[in-house]
């Protein structure tokens, strides 16, 4: 009988141990840079030593969908037009101050401008204003050709989208003033105290400034203070954290100088 117990008692031990040895398939259900990491530190539990060496941590791609048109964390850009070219997102009314009060967003974009708008009221009195955000290919399409009658074919590509490849029509990007309405899309914008506050502080909310001064050769476009992409704070908090200043490199995306034709 003692021997028949302890065999027991054995058999249990080895199957708790291999349930502790299994991974957890809920752990890339929460992407995270901090669970990356977590994930990297040395366990105080000696692994088996039939258990397969760990793999590199996941890249910050491979982390987040960075390629279906509906992921929050999509990145288009030059060399990465929209997929499929008419995707049109959920829509919702912007609910802070906007042109016309015509202005729709994505929700999740909605919800954190909604709380931006009220912090940046605190803190320097004026709220946010938008001034463009979801554009369809049909709209993006007359902006940019709107912007060659202006500037030619050459310059009117360092600040418009040709049509297909604008992150506008995610309805993730926003187009700002502040609710003094000064500098619509333009450089000054940068020094206001909006766009002074909107740079120091749009991470906090989930947004990053998608086209920052002196990224041209990987973000493809001109330095815009206005324009803010929403990704989420879990992708904003880690690009403050590690000092960097576009997606693409976040990501680990190749530079978009340039169209591929
Ligand atoms: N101004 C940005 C690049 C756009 O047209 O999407
Ligand atoms: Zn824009």
């Amino acid at each position: 009988m003692r021997k028949v117990l302890t065999i027991m008692l054995a058999a249990l031990l080895v199957s708790g141990c291999a349930q502790a040895a299994t991974p957890d398939p809920t752990a890339s259900e929460q992407p995270s840079p901090s669970a990356s990491a977590a994930a990297d530190a040395p366990s105080a539990v000696p692994s088996p030593a039939a258990e397969p060496s760990p793999s590199p941590s996941p890249s910050p791609s491979t982390l987040w969908d960075v390629d279906s048109a509906a992921s929050l964390q999509v990145i288009v850009n030059k060399l990465r037009p929209m997929d499929p070219a008419a995707f049109a997102p959920e829509l919702v009314p912007v609910s802070t101050e906007n042109e016309e009060g015509a202005e729709v967003v994505r929700p999740e974009l909605d919800a954190a401008l909604t709380r931006m708008d009220a912090a940046m009221r605190a803190a320097i009195g004026e709220g946010t204003f938008v001034t463009s955000s979801y554009r369809s290919y049909e709209l993006q399409a007359q902006y940019y050709q709107n912007a060659i009658s202006s500037y030619g074919q050459q310059a009117a590509d360092t600040t418009s989208a040709r049509p297909g490849y604008s992150e506008h029509q995610t309805g993730l990007a926003i187009d700002l003033q502040s609710t003094a309405r000064e500098c619509r899309l333009d450089h000054c914008f940068g020094a206001t105290d909006a766009g002074i506050w909107i740079a120091e502080h749009a991470w906090e909310f989930g947004f990053v400034v998608r086209y920052p001064q002196g990224a041209d050769a990987v973000t493809g476009y001109a330095w815009e203070p206005w324009h803010l992409r929403f990704v989420g704070t879990e992708v904003t908090t880690a690009m403050h954290e590690q000092g960097i200043g576009t997606l693409e490199e976040f990501f680990g995306l190749e530079p978009a100088p340039g169209y591929a034709s």
